[in-house]
Formats: C-alpha cells, structure tokens, sequence
C-alpha cells in the first residue's frame, strides 16, 4: 500500500495501550498501523517520514472548552481563532470546541452560522461549537434537534452572568434536561449559585481597596459552586438528562458529581489545569493578583488534591481549558476593583503539558489514562469518536509527537498564545509536540508552526457518550510500582 506519510519507530499511545508500531496516512486517514510499513510500501510515490524513534505517538489533543475572540467583561478575548488555534497545535492540540451564543431575534442555529463564519477562514486546526443558551424558551427547545441534525449535539447554559444577560433560572434547566433525555443533547452547565454570590460579592466589595483581587476568592466561597451543582445534578437525576458540569473547581463539586453518579444520574464534570495545579494564594499578589482572575475562581490546595483524585478515580473525566486569554492591558480595566476584572486566561497551548508534567511524570495515572482524560473521554463524550481520540485504520490522522522527559521552561514570549503573561512562567513542563499532525498534515515541526491559516474544517458531531470510568488507574499504577 502507498501512504502520503509514514510515522516511523514510534511509541503509540492510546486510552487503552502502549506499544510500537508505525502509523501510515493517506490523506486525511490513518490507513494502517504496523511494522516496517515504509519497506510494505514498495518503490511508488515516496511517502513523507517522521522519524519518532524515542518519541510517544498519542491522538491529538481536544481541549472542548475553548473562548476565542469572545466579547466579554467590556473588551473582546485576545486570541482570536487564527492565534487561538495556532496556539492549540504548537501545544498538541488538534481540536477545539467553542461556544456561539444564541442570537437574540433568530435563535441558536443563527448563533451557530455566524460563529463559524467568524471561525472560518481564521482556524488552524479542527473545531467544533457548544451552542450557547441565553435565554431558554419554547423556540429554542425546538431548535435543538435542528441544530443536533447539523452536528451541534451540546449546550451550554449558566446559573450566573444575570449582567450579561446569560442566567437560566432552575426551571429553564428542569426543561432543558427533560428536552435532553428525549433527544441525547447534552446540557453544559457553569454551575455557581448567583443570589448567595451576589451578596458575598456587594459584602467584600465594601472592602475592595484592603482585600485587592483576594477579595474574588472571598465572595466565592466553594459552597457557591456545591450548591448549584447539586441543584442541577437532582434535576438532572429526575429527568434523566445528561448534565456536563464545565471548568469544575471544587472538591465539594467532585463529591456532588461522584454521589450524583452513585444514584445514576447521567452527571459528568470537566476540570482545569489551573484547578488542579494553581491555588488561591495567587490572589494575594499585590501585583500580579489581578491577572488570575477567572470565572469560577481558582481554589484551595485541598480542592487541587480532591479534584486529582477526581480524575484518577474517575468521577470527573476530562481536562479541558476555558482558554478566554485576556492581556496585561485588558486585565489592567480592575483598577484595583475585583468585581471588574476580564475573567479569563490562557491555556490551550499548555493544557497537554500541564497535565501530563503534573499528571504522567508527578505518577498520578499512567500515560493511558492521560490520554482517556485528553483526548480519548472529550471525543467520546462530545460525539467525536472514533473520527477522533484515538489511533485507529479510519480516524482522523490528528497526533501529538513528543519526548516523553524534555521538558521546556514556560516563557509567554515563545509561546504562541497572544498573551504577555502565562500562568506557567518559569515553570518547566514536558509534553510540548515535537510533531503535530492534523488530519494528515504536520503542521508543526520541531516545535515550528508550519501549517496554513484557515485549513481547519468544522466537525458535526454525534449525540455524546456517557462515559464512566469504572477502573481505579491510580490502584493500578500503585500495583505496578510495587
Ligand atoms: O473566566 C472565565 N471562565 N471566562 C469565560 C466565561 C465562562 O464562564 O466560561
Ligand atoms: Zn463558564
Ligand atoms: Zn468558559
């Protein structure tokens, strides 16, 4: 058989094995995974050869949370989706999900056209969009399975943002879920408890000057996000709907989603790398404090350990981003004022290193489960396998290539993120691509973007799996230390 690219003496990765094997693509396509494929190749077209000897070979990574170019909090989120995704291949990334609101006269599938309208001729890898529910009511329960035909199959809607003009109120969230077990939609749901928040939030403003950005962390205390989990998760178990809780951030969240579970409900939950890695601690620096503000906000060590073990254990079962990158200026528009801060940071282009420095080489899971949280859960649980997270004759041929030790000290400017700051400076993570390749081509090379501006296609997607992790790989990869 002839290939346009043969990857050579790897090391694949998937969500279930380890093992060495050349992958060779035609097209867009992985057409065959074997020993020796270029020698099986015969003396046709010469195939183009990434040599991955001492490399892994994982499917790309899908970060299914994603905020590009959004306005928000009075300015426009820098990384556009040109910047944004060029961002996600240098960082392994091949595909990304975000969110199109719902346009005010026209409805949801008139928010989705124009996002990718906006995404178009601007994306660098895959994307796909979450639909974005502002204002629930009988039009939109309607469109939902339109939009579901047209490969938009999850929504997301907030208890919060009343200023915004985004809140759901309970029973537009009782109706959306009973609408979601008819139709196997599935409901994103930011998920803090507004009026109690509200109040904490007017109580400490009254102390801004003294508290600086410490105060964030004071007026969202984690029984803000408890509660609303725990309200959504009973609406969720009485309908039977399917309820994804985005960017979780507490360990009280996680002990909602496990119990939740327990009982059978169909509740499931994302978390973040700045959940797991950063603590609150950051707020208090006079400085910089400011720049970490995120919507909900970055919790306590405890709540770091809890929601490891979250992942380990199988209760929240992908990492995403909530990438909404905002600049030294933007996030200056505070002025010393919490409640003003743009809420938001990067994140895509370090999402994959994060995880696996913290998660592979700190010996929290195994490369195998690194990759089910990355990769392997995201498309299944967003109707995207086995087109894509995984390695398999068929999928996209979207992979991450990368040394499994070298690791690289964060600095913003060598980043591809258009940010001037990173949560990650100075720190050293390894898991950054060596070879990034996306449905077929590499795109980058040695680290170097090499791809075209605009060869991103949109992805349709299928109604989500419910994906539960049984299996405790943390046990096992004890086991296998002993
Ligand atoms: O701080 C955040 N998360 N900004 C984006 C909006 C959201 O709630 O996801
Ligand atoms: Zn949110
Ligand atoms: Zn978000």
């Amino acid at each position: 058989m002839s290939y346009d690219l043969v990857v050579k003496n790897g090391t694949i990765v998937t969500h279930t094995e380890t093992y060495q094997a050349d992958i060779g693509i035609k097209g867009e396509k992985i057409a065959a995974i074997g020993t020796d494929l270029l020698a099986a190749a015969g003396n046709g077209k010469k195939p183009q050869v990434i040599d991955a000897k001492g490399l892994y070979v994982m499917p790309g990574g899908i970060d299914v949370h994603v905020h590009l170019q959004l306005p928000f909090c009075g300015t426009v989120s820098a990384d556009d989706f040109e910047t944004g995704t060029r961002a996600a291949a240098r960082g392994g990334v091949t595909t990304v999900v975000d969110f199109a609101g719902q346009d005010p006269e026209k409805g949801l599938w008139a928010g989705i056209e124009s996002r990718m309208k906006e995404a178009e001729k601007k994306v660098c890898v895959d994307y796909s969009l979450h639909g974005m529910i502002t204002k629930w009511n009988d039009n939109i329960r309607k469109e939902l399975k339109k939009c579901m035909d047209k490969g938009v199959t999850s929504f997301k809607m907030f208890t919060i943002y009343e200023k915004e003009g985004w809140n759901s109120d309970d029973a537009a969230f009782f109706s959306a879920l009973t609408e979601s077990a008819q139709t196997g939609a599935t409901i994103c749901a930011h998920a803090e408890s507004e009026k109690v928040m509200n109040y904490l939030i007017d109580l400490y403003h009254k102390q801004t000057k003294q508290l600086g950005a410490y105060g964030h962390a004071l007026s969202r205390p984690n029984f803000i996000e408890e509660e609303a989990i725990q309200r959504l998760a009973k609406w969720a178990e009485v309908t039977g709907g399917k309820l994804y809780i985005v960017h979780m951030s507490t360990g009280e969240g996680a002990n909602q989603i496990r119990a939740a579970q327990e009982r059978g409900a169909r509740v499931f939950a994302e978390t973040c790398p700045q959940y797991l890695v950063l603590n609150d601690e950051v707020f208090k620096d006079k400085k910089n404090g400011h720049l970490y503000g995120t919507c909900p906000q970055i919790k306590k060590k405890a709540d770091n350990a809890r929601l490891w073990k979250g992942l380990m254990d199988g209760e929240v079962s992908v990492v995403s981003t909530d990438t909404c990158t905002f600049n030294k200026k933007q996030k200056s528009m505070w002025n010393g004022d919490f409640t003003k801060i743009p809420w938001g940071m990067p994140g895509v282009e370090t999402l994959l290193p994060a995880l696996y420095t913290h998660g592979v080489l700190g010996k929290k899971f195994d490369i195998n489960h690194y990759v089910r949280l990355i990769s392997t859960n995201p498309a299944r649980m967003f109707g995207m396998f086995p087109r894509k997270g995984t390695i398999a004759i068929g999928s996209d041929a979207d992979l991450n290539i990368f040394h499994p030790t070298k690791a690289k000290k964060i600095d913003y400017k060598e980043l591809a993120t258009n940010c001037d700051w990173s949560p990650f400076q100075g720190e050293s993570l390894a898991g950054f691509p060596v070879f990034t390749v996306s449905r077929g081509e590499i795109v980058v090379d040695k680290g170097k973007w090499i791809g075209k501006v605009g060869r991103g296609k949109f992805i349709p997607r299928g109604i989500g799996e419910d994906v539960y992790i049984p299996a405790n790989p943390r046990r096992e990869l004890a086991a296998a230390r002993k």
